[in-house]
């Protein structure tokens, strides 16, 4: 067992004899069917019925009632939460549903949280467990882990009780992968939070190989002197105006089967746009562009914990976008790992010239599938906002797995088109390519045609994550800062993956 903070642990039956410093209850919008709910009922008098009666509480998604020192059951605390309709439940609302009752509780410390889990019509015992699980571990952990006095405090025990007449066997495989999940979600939203003087592209590698070590990963770790013998010029070129060396990073997990599937994250510890400079506003959260790296890293942690049956290349191309006198210019040409010339026309589209190199090299390793994740584009969040992923593709049976996959963790992406019209943006006079088109339409898109020159035909799936990697405000379920979005769906994807 790791000495991870929170640890998730199963229970049976009867949430009322819980000793717990609190107890959380959910409760449908439309009625009870529950059988928690109709039990603890019982045990306080009446007091649920009363209070719905009352419409103190609703079951309206997310609300949520405190009722200190109840009587007849042993927990010290009662929270209720509210879970919405239950014909609309999903794992996304049973994850918010308990992280929203977890996030008010660990503003205090305590030792041991009970959660009595519902009982759904639309989502699988095993897929409640995985749900409230992670939801639970995520909302206990907040942003503020660097103040001297950090406002959330996570406990010692998630306990989540089940019902007695739930598969006790396979409730404990489905609690293991929750807590694997937890923490792999933990890490991308530690890795984002993590301030770019203390996560930069050396100390993002070296953490990188001390999670392979721990994990049992082969992994390799590229310095700029490999990068260059490598033919990594683009990689290198958008690396040279700072004083903090590149570094690509590269996890092999080999759990068997004959095919493999490559993660590629984009790893800018700290965008400011290089001599492109973006304004103080647009800069404030740009230690977030690593989101993608930091995505792809947990995933993998997680895919080697659970020691699924699959084949994994996970590559890392990291870099600092700094303005100085070594900076890359506007004009001057990279030449990729493939041969392809990139023109630069803006140093602030960093992102896609350093995938370019990544997606080369997966390409080469004669990868089966390949899933890219950037924080790539501001327009991608004009298009469909601060939640949803963009999605884009060149195979359309490799784009409805990872559709469905995200789908199913409870995770959002939408596809945007990728017709060959949007090609012409990037045709340069001087090189193959340009690696910024003259007009701001459609940017999404002109970002995820780039990318496509690099993947040699192979499947590919590109999930532009500018929007979700990074929250700007709190909300019920969710902090501020890094969060974690698409660790749920990449090992989604990985269990999809199993031939
Ligand atoms: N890292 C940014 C994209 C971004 C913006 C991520 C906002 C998260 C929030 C990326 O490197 C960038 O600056 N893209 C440019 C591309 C343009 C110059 C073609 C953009 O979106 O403006
Ligand atoms: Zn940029
Ligand atoms: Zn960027």
């Amino acid at each position: 067992m790791s000495d991870f903070r929170p640890q998730l642990s199963l229970a049976f039956d009867s949430p009322a004899d819980e000793t717990a410093d609190w107890l959380v209850l959910g409760g449908w919008e439309d009625g009870p069917t529950n059988p928690a709910w109709e039990a603890l009922d019982e045990r306080l008098a009446g007091l649920l019925t009363k209070l719905t009666a009352a419409e103190d509480f609703t079951g309206k998604s997310n609300s949520t009632l405190t009722i200190p020192a109840p009587r007849g059951i042993k927990a010290k605390r009662l929270l209720l939460v509210g879970l919405g309709k239950q014909a609309k439940a999903s794992r996304r609302s049973l994850h918010d549903a308990a992280a929203t009752a977890i996030r008010i509780i660990t503003t205090r410390k305590f030792d041991r949280i009970v959660l009595a889990l519902p009982k759904s019509t639309a989502v699988s015992p095993d897929e409640v467990v995985l749900a409230f699980g992670v939801g639970a571990v995520q909302g206990s952990i907040g942003p503020d882990v660097r103040r001297s006095e950090p406002s959330r405090h996570p406990p010692r025990e998630i306990v989540l009780v089940a019902p007695s007449s739930g598969k006790r066997a396979a409730f404990k495989t489905v609690l293991h992968r929750a807590q694997v999940e937890a923490e792999a979600l933990t890490l991308a939203r530690h890795l984002v939070n993590a301030p770019p003087c203390d996560l930069y592209p050396e100390t993002f590698a070296a953490q990188t190989a001390e999670i392979a070590r721990k994990v049992g990963l082969e992994y390799e770790i590229w310095d700029d002197r490999r990068l260059a013998a490598e033919n990594m010029g683009a990689i290198l070129g958008i690396a040279q105006g700072s004083t903090r060396p590149a570094r690509f990073a590269v996890l092999r997990y080999q759990g068997g089967g004959s095919r493999t599937v490559a993660y590629v994250g984009k790893g800018v510890t700290f965008d400011s746009g290089g001599l492109s400079l973006k304004t103080n506003e647009q800069m404030l959260d740009m230690k977030c562009d690593m989101a993608g790296a930091a995505t792809v890293l947990a995933a993998t942690q997680a895919v080697a914990q659970l020691k699924l049956p699959i084949n994994l290349l996970t590559v890392m191309p990291l870099v600092e976008n700094m303005p100085s006198g070594y900076s890359v210019k506007l004009g001057d040409v990279l030449k990729a790992r493939n041969g392809k010339t990139i023109e630069i026309l803006n140093t602030d589209a960093e992102g896609r010239v350093i995938l370019a190199d990544a997606l080369a090299y997966v390409a080469e390793q004669k990868v089966n599938h390949i899933v890219d994740l950037a924080t790539l584009t501001g327009a991608c969040m004009i298009a469909l906002g601060t939640e949803i992923a963009g999605l884009m593709s060149n195979d359309t049976v490799w784009s409805t797995v990872v559709s469905d996959a995200i789908e199913r963790s409870g995770e959002r992406a939408w596809q945007l088109p990728m017709d060959e019209d949007f090609e012409e943006a990037l045709k340069s006079k001087v090189a193959d390519c340009k690696n910024a088109p003259g007009a701001r339409y459609g940017g999404a898109i002109t970002g995820g045609k780039f990318l496509e020159q690099f993947v040699n035909g192979i499947p590919w799936v590109h999930l532009d994550i500018a929007g979700p990697a990074w929250a700007d405000k709190e909300s019920a379920a969710k902090d501020s800062g890094g969060t974690g979005a698409y660790v749920r769906g990449l090992i989604e994807l990985a269990h999809a993956y199993v031939a």
